[in-house]
């Protein structure tokens, strides 16, 4: 793709919320120079042994943009996450805005539609969204312009959005001692994370980069902010201009050790679905475990 349009002069306020079930931060981005924001990653709480679904964790978000009465115009996802459930479907109902993902989200639904035995009534069309993303493409925030930013490796619908001097990496990044996503879930590919990671690294040295996750390695506290110079410097699997092959081999080794996410099925039968839970046929909400199938 063609550089991607920055605005260094621009500087979103940017509230994180940390979900310790998840390790998950998902973010609100506020316009300065209006009382605009997006909603970056939402989380929505399940206890799943119970089937118990909850909505602490949004309602946090919620109360943070009715507190500051900021309008809600986006609820962006990164990509279809496999180890929390959206909560943008109930975020929109309380203050409206458009839920985006990127555009090859039909093929992640058509990958896990055949794994979750859907009939036909689940659409693998995208429809579920309101905006599929296009490499490139660009939306408003109030005043600000973001860029959609096709990052697949980690799943083939990723996307790094660039807003102003932030960057929100999903889970292309971790922090420069956690590394990078893993690559191994049905449509990733390590060689084009890594490809994905060398876009995001080419941004301006002073960008602010924003994680979608951080484990706190090492037992260190629990960080989600640095920039593009600190993560050429530093990254622990991609820094100091580590090669194609070298990052390559060293993700697939290391993935085939990785336990699957705790919460991979219902995340992904929700997200898929843009947040919307799947019904049983007498319409009530009900979540899968196919045998065997991942
Ligand atoms: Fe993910």
């Amino acid at each position: 793709m063609a550089k991607v349009p920055t605005n260094m002069h621009i500087h979103p306020k940017i509230e994180p919320f940390f979900d310790a079930q998840t390790n998950t931060i998902s973010y609100v981005v506020t316009d300065p120079a209006s009382s605009s924001c997006a909603v970056i990653d939402s989380v929505m709480d399940i206890n799943y042994a119970a089937g118990r679904i909850t909505y602490e964790h949004a309602d946090q978000i919620i109360a943070y943009i009715e507190k500051h009465k900021l309008q809600l115009e986006w609820l962006i996802e990164t990509h279809v996450h496999a180890d929390h459930l959206s909560a943008a479907p109930y975020i929109q109902s309380k203050l409206g805005g458009q839920i985006g993902i990127g555009d090859q989200i039909t093929v992640v639904q058509e990958t896990f539609g055949k794994v979750f035995n859907e009939g036909t009534e689940f659409q693998r069309d995208g429809s579920q969204f309101d905006r599929l993303f296009k490499d490139g493409d660009t939306y408003n925030i109030g005043g600000m312009t973001g860029v959609a930013m096709h990052t697949p490796g980690h799943t083939p619908a990723c996307m790094v959005h660039v807003i102003g001097d932030a960057a929100f990496a999903g889970d292309t990044l971790f922090m420069p001692d956690g590394g990078s996503a893993r690559a191994d879930f049905p449509g990733g590919d390590a060689g084009a994370l890594y490809d994905s990671i060398q876009k995001v690294l080419a941004l301006p040295d002073d960008m602010r980069l924003f994680m979608c996750h951080d484990y706190g390695p090492g037992g260190r506290d629990i960080m989600w902010e640095t920039t593009v110079a600190t993560q050429k410097a530093e990254n622990i699997h991609v820094g100091q201009g580590k090669s194609r092959e070298e990052f390559v081999k060293f993700r697939e080794t290391r993935d085939a050790t990785l336990d699957v996410p705790k919460l991979i099925l219902p995340s992904l039968q929700v997200n898929m679905r843009a947040g919307d839970v799947p019904k049983s046929e007498d319409g009530k909400p009900v979540l899968k475990v196919p045998v065997n199938a991942i």
